[in-house]
Parts: structure tokens; sequence; C-alpha cells
């Protein structure tokens, strides 16, 4: 394993205590043995499932544990903050993934989450209830749309006996979700990149609007992805998520989507909205009454966003996203009528790929009209292949 990318790099291990942390031992040396300089830190509750003198053997430098009694330094959490390329946490317990989630920083390692801008793998650990508790899956959901990493976790045996899901995957797979990670590093750098994201609003009158279902949770997710790869990210969305790192600008209509979008000179263009195809032809000023009785709303085509950046004189690389109710010649179909570079189709009536979900289940349809079905993945590891493959595109270029 000498030679991965994990080889010479700065790993930060965050430990928080859960049955899982002997494995983090593991995970420590294995990352070690790959060449990587590892240092350690752990929350107080880690330190009773195993002892600050294990990792310190095994990575040969004290873990820290405290913010304050740290002879080494009098801002233990910055310093540390600072020194890594990359922070994965294992186990990362249902408390250390709601404080990251929600910004709280009580020990040293949530201050430390906090102040680090180096890129963040979460390997959860917990029972089964606190993995489903609608607490912990919001903190997940806020996590993923901040741009973290999050690996597993898998089903299987639990403390006490018990058996579900939440079980800490094993070391191997973390070390290559940190090598993938690694290996995305900052290969966008510089790159101008434009991405559309959310469901439009197409108004019937100042209070009602045609709309769809569209979260806008995977384009962003692209959109932060991009920025942390090192991309000059312009993000046109008509979602309140997050997105760290994006220049954002806010629309509601199909109509303000294209105006935003005519303004962005970029290299990629991202087109992830579920942007409205018709709109209203006679939106009211005024709110309608009921008692006029149902109103007749005529409709007349939106603007074609992607199509007018294909035809734009000078095209940047165009990634069309084609959400379907049925299978995927569809969305081949449109790939090539759209002349998009490269096209992502899911199926919204999948399990784990509707609306809203932090998941999806893709399939890559090439320029040529080839397919490359995906597994169902978290939409930051989706947005991460898809980077990956523009990338390639770039370099080819
Ligand atoms: N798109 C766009 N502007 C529109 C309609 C779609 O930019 N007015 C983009 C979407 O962001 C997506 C791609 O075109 O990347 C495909 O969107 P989709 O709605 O599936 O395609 P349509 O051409 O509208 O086809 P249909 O609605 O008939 O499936």
């Amino acid at each position: 394993m000498t030679d991965t990318s994990v080889s010479g790099r700065r790993i930060l291990l965050g430990v928080s205590g859960g049955v899982a942390a002997y494995k983090s031992v593991y995970l420590a040396r294995r990352l070690g043995d790959a060449g990587a300089e590892v240092r350690v830190v752990m929350t107080e509750t880690a330190t009773q499932f195993v002892g600050t003198q294990t990792f310190a053997a095994v990575t040969g430098v004290e873990p820290v544990v405290s913010l304050f009694d740290d002879a080494r330094s009098v801002s233990p959490h910055t310093d540390l903050a600072r020194w890594p390329e990359l922070v994965v946490v294992a186990p990362a317990t249902a408390a250390t993934l709601s404080r990251l989630a929600h910004g709280l920083s009580e020990d040293a390692l949530s201050a430390t989450l906090l102040a680090t801008t180096a890129p963040i793998v979460l390997a959860p650990a917990m029972h089964t209830e606190m993995w489903d508790h609608p607490a912990t899956q919001r903190s997940v959901s806020l996590l993923v749309a901040d741009g973290h990493e999050l690996v597993g976790p898998d089903e299987g045996h639990l403390a006490g006996g018990d058996v579900g899901a939440g079980r800490m995957v094993e070391p191997e797979q973390i070390v290559a979700a940190i090598e993938q990670s690694l290996a995305a590093g900052f290969d966008l750098a510089g790159v101008d990149v434009l991405v559309t994201a959310g469901g439009t609003r197409e108004a019937i009158d100042p209070v009602r609007y045609l709309g769809n279902r569209s979260s806008g949770k995977m384009g962003h997710t692209v959109a932060t992805v991009a920025a942390r790869r090192g991309a000059n990210v312009t993000l046109v969305t008509t979602s309140s998520l997050p997105a760290p790192g994006c220049e954002v600008v806010k629309v509601e209509s199909a109509q303000e989507m294209a105006k935003a979008v005519s303004a962005v000179s970029c290299e990629v263009a991202v087109m992830a909205a579920a942007v409205a195809d018709f709109r209203p032809a006679n939106a009211s000023d005024d709110k309608l009454a009921r008692t006029e009785g149902p109103p007749k709303i005529v409709l007349e085509p939106t603007p074609d966003i992607l199509s007018s950046v294909v035809a734009r004189e000078d095209p940047p690389l165009v990634v069309g996203f084609a959400a379907e109710t049925g299978g995927v010649e569809r969305a081949v179909e449109k790939a090539k009528r759209k002349k998009v570079d490269l096209m992502v189709y899911n199926d919204v009536t999948a399990a784990g790929s509707g609306f809203g979900t932090d998941t999806n289940q893709v399939v890559f349809i090439d320029a040529d009209g080839g397919t490359r079905p995906q597994e169902l993945m978290s939409k930051t590891e989706v947005a991460q292949m898809l980077w990956t493959d523009v990338h390639h595109m770039l370099v080819q270029d």
C-alpha cells in the first residue's frame, strides 16, 4: 500500500466515543503503513474506549484530548485544524455528527472540525435507533449539504449484541474513501463553473405558483464539491440550501434563471435545475379570489436554458440532468438532442433516487449515447464522480 495517494499526506484522525473506536487504532495503523502522517484528536468519551497511549504508540504522537491542558500549544484546535490535508472522523457518533452539523464546538474534536478548511470524511457508528432518529438524519442532511463526505454506516453487529444499521464500515473502506477524497484534491483549481439548481416557480398570481418537487440538493452538492476541488463556482439556484464556497445567485422563475445564466461566462456548465417547461402566460398582478371561480390558466413555453448555453458562440462543456419516471432510453435520446457532453439520468420513482433524498442512483450518458450505470450512492459521491469525468474531458481538450 505504499504507493497510494495517502502516502506522504497529513491526515488527522478524529475519534469520538463509541465501541468502534477500537477499529480506529487499526485505521491509524493502516494509514501509517501506507505512508501517511497521522495525528489523532479524541473526545473525552473516546478515551473510555481506547487509551491515548494506544494511539500514541501507533502514530508516534500523543493525541490531543483537551482544549486547555495541551502543553504543546496555546490553541490546539486551530493548530490542529490548519495541519491536515484531510480529516477523518471514525467513529463519528450521533453527538459528534450533530455538533458539526450545528456548528457547536465543545471539545477539542468539535472545535477542530469547525476550524478546519480541510475536507472531512465521517464514518458514523451508533445504534440503529439513534441513526434512524429524525434529529440524526437532519444532521446528516446538513452535513452532506455542507459538502462533508459520509462513508457508511453498514448493517451488522452493534454494541450490546444488537444487530442493525449503524455499524461503522471497516477501516479498509474508510481508507478507500480517504484516497478518493484526496485524489480528487484540487483538480478543478481556477476552472470557471456554472451550476443551476432547484425547481423553478412560475407565478400564477403573487401568491401561487406552478412548481415541481426538486429540492436543489443534487445541484447544491455538485456546486459545493466543485468549489472544494478548487473551481470558481457561480450557483444560480431557487433553493436556500447552503452552498459553501460558491457565489450564489438566487432566482425564482425560469425567466429569471435564464437571465442570470446568460450573465455568467464559464468553462463548464452543469444544469441540475428542474426548470419548468411552461409558465402561466397570464399571471395575475392581484391575488385571485375563490369567488371568481376556477381560473383559466393558459401556459406558454419558458426559455430552454441549457440549449441557450449549448448554442453560445464559444460553448462551455455542458452537463445536463434528466430526472425521468421510466427507463434510460428517453434520457439517451435527450442527451443527443440537447447535444450535451454528459447527461446524468436518474429514475425519480426508484428507491433512494427521489426528490429531497441524500442518495441517488444515476446513469452517466456520454455524448455518443453510451451509458454507464452506477450503484445507489450519496449525492456527494455522484458529484465527485461527475467532476472526475468532467476533469478528464477538460484535460483531453
Ligand atoms: N433545462 C433547462 N431549461 C429548460 C428545461 C430544461 O436548462 N427550460 C435543462 C435541465 O436543467 C436539465 C436538462 O435541460 O439539465 C433536461 O431537463 P428536462 O426537463 O429533463 O428536459 P426537457 O428538454 O424539458 O424534456 P422533457 O421535459 O420533455 O422531459
